[in-house]
């Protein structure tokens, strides 16, 4: 894709009557939809891709932005002939899908919004990125990753789905340091995307772990009150990996909006 490999799994469809594009948080890659893909039901299209420098997808450009991520999502969708899709995005994947909205909603079927906000970094969350990224460039990305686990999974995902936390640990030591810095001073710099809301007349599921420590019931609450068409659920004994930490809650969820608005 100009000249850039990108990386994705692909779930077929031979008579697709929907397209679905799976986006990734920070600092993870496709390989955490890969249970999402394998549910869809036949006539959904299923894609999930390595956003640019994450997984095996590789990079070309001197720094990160979310508007960048947004960007290289349609020039994707180009590549892979989809017009319009039904974007599903966890947390930095979430920042990713609105910014998109932003730049073009007429592409845009629906959306999923996972564990994520539409507002701009605190001053306090910058600073806490900045300490990441001295860590991380300090030689220290285990330890970034462990801290980072801890975290992101609620605590009986450590006692009941060890596996959920090895597959993200692995995915983190696998990406690179430069990778890691540049995408949390993209985090950093992203925009508000409130505004978008509001214009938005496409059907919206909302999903939040109901123990996720990084983004608040507040933040679910708006983006669910602002969304005209959006439900939401709250996702029981999940903390900010919903769809990782309690699959078949998340999993009902998606087979429900899809069968409700695109079957
Ligand atoms: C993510 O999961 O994508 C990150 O936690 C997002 C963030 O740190 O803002």
């Amino acid at each position: 894709m100009n000249g850039r490999d990108v990386f994705y799994l692909l779930k077929q469809s031979s008579q697709p009557k929907a397209t679905i594009v799976f986006i990734h948080g920070f600092p993870f890659s496709s390989e955490m939809w890969r249970n999402q893909l394998e549910i869809l039901p036949e006539e959904i299209e299923g894609f999930a891709f390595d956003i640019r420098g994450f997984g095996r997808s590789k990079t070309n450009h001197p720094f990160f932005s979310i508007d960048l991520f947004a960007r290289d999502l349609f020039d994707f969708l180009d590549a892979v002939k989809v017009d319009k899709a039904l974007l599903c995005g966890l947390s930095m994947g979430g920042y990713i899908t609105l910014r998109a909205a932003q730049i073009n909603k007429e592409r845009i079927a629906g959306i999923i919004l996972c564990d994520t906000n539409s507002v701009a970094d605190s001053d306090e969350s910058k600073l806490k990125r900045f300490s990441s990224i001295d860590l991380v460039a300090g030689g220290n990305k285990r330890d970034f990753a462990l801290g980072f686990l801890k975290n992101i999974f609620c605590e009986s995902t450590f006692e009941n789905n060890p596996d959920a936390i090895q597959l993200i640990e692995n995915i983190i030591l696998n990406t690179s340091e430069s990778t890691i810095c540049a995408a949390q001073l993209a985090l950093a710099s992203r925009t508000d995307t409130s505004s978008v809301l509001q214009s938005l007349n496409i059907p919206a599921l909302i999903i939040r772990g109901e123990q996720d420590k990084i983004m608040t019931p507040e933040q679910a609450k708006q983006l669910h009150s602002s969304l005209k068409e959006s439900e939401l659920l709250i996702v029981p004994h999940a903390g900010h990996m919903s769809n990782l930490e309690n699959p078949s809650v998340f999993n009902t969820a998606l087979l429900d909006f899809l069968s409700k608005h695109f079957q």
